[in-house]
């Protein structure tokens, strides 16, 4: 079967439109993909910045599509393995280095298949795949997320920061957040949102200790210099759950405060088969409806990845296929 798929192009910089051979890709279904959303490590992808990347794959780990007027998400990864603590050395993202979901169909067996609740619309069934399972591992598995506790949950207007903020305000969480924009700070605020601040202001950890007694939980996707400013707001016995690295290295971590406070920093990765079952259960308990920026037609991809880049997005972004 040949498909047209949005592809690592020669120069990875460029995602290109290219057409791909799917017969030797092991599967025994043909999955119609109707719409695939956008991750920021789709954004890496064409800067270079990932593992394992060669020119010519399919990209993309979200997508949503229909087999005989049902509708499934995929699991947005492969072999996680067997232990609930680490995914296995085989595990890979779903899309580069195999093909992914920026395509009309996709390979793949049934084990990766999940049913959409009826709830949610096509379009917000594209949207939840790898953001909510990062967001769910990262609070409730890593982070034992529980009613009343003080969460800040950093970059809200990010696509895993805002799933762990609807995740989080469904326990019964009072959430807090941190962002680059002030229009932002007012669309979290609507969602239910207690308290936010801007992190470009240098001050934005002392008016955080300000108005708040300490958080229990911090959700962290940007690392950099904001990690030391994290371990003075976090509570005794608290922990900060680290699942992305946006901001690069963790510098002038205060081991004092580590020890001190007996604080955990912890590392999340998507999460597993299990956990990706159990987080559409709670999606559909809780009638949560992922946020979508936008939605671009398949040949409008490039202007897709730029609004990616260019981070003035308030959720996800979605493409039509
Ligand atoms: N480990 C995993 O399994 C896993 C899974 C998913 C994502 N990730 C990683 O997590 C990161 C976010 O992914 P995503 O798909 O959610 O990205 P995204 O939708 O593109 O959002 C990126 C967000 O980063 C936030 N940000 C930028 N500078 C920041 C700073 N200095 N401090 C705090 N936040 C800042 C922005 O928040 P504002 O717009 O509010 O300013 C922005 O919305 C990426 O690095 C990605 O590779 C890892």
């Amino acid at each position: 079967m040949i498909v047209k798929g949005i592809c690592t192009g020669e120069n990875i910089g460029l995602p290109i439109i290219k057409e791909i051979d799917l017969s030797k890709v092991i599967g025994d279904i043909d999955i119609p993909i109707k719409y695939a959303a956008l991750n920021h490590r789709d954004l890496w992808i064409t800067k270079g910045l990932y593992p394992s990347i060669s020119a010519g794959f399919i990209m993309g780990s979200d997508g949503v599509g229909i087999i005989d007027d049902k509708r499934f998400v995929l699991y947005p990864a492969k072999e996680w393995g067997s232990s609930d603590t680490f995914q296995s050395k085989h595990f890979e993202v779903l899309g580069v280095p195999s093909h992914g979901t920026f395509t009309t169909n996709v390979v793949c067996n049934p084990s990766a298949l999940y049913t959409v609740p009826d709830y949610l619309t096509d379009a917000e069934a594209a949207a939840f795949p790898l953001a909510g399972l990062t967001a769910y591992r990262a609070l409730f598995t890593k982070g034992d997320l529980k009613r009343g506790d003080k969460v800040l949950i950093t970059g809200i207007g990010g696509g895993v920061a805002l799933f762990a903020a609807q995740f989080a305000l469904a326990v019964g969480a009072d959430v807090y957040f941190t962002t680059g924009y002030s229009w932002k700070m007012d669309k979290a605020l609507d969602l239910g949102l207690k308290y936010g601040v801007n992190y470009n202001d240098p001050e934005w950890s002392k008016e955080l200790s300000r108005k708040i007694d300490g958080f229990d939980l911090i959700i962290d996707g940007a690392g950099g210099d904001m990690m030391q400013h994290y371990l003075k707001i976090i509570n005794y016995g608290g922990k900060i759950v680290s699942y992305g690295g946006s901001q690069g290295k963790m510098n002038n971590l205060s081991p004092q405060l580590i020890f001190w406070k007996q604080a955990s920093i912890i590392g999340s990765t998507m999460g597993s088969p299990y956990e990706f079952g159990e987080m559409i259960k709670f999606l559909e308990q809780h009638k949560i409806h992922p946020i979508i920026d936008s939605i671009y037609d398949f040949q409008d991809y490039r202007l897709a990845f730029h609004k990616m880049e260019e981070g003035s997005q308030f959720g996800k972004i979605l493409l039509k296929l």
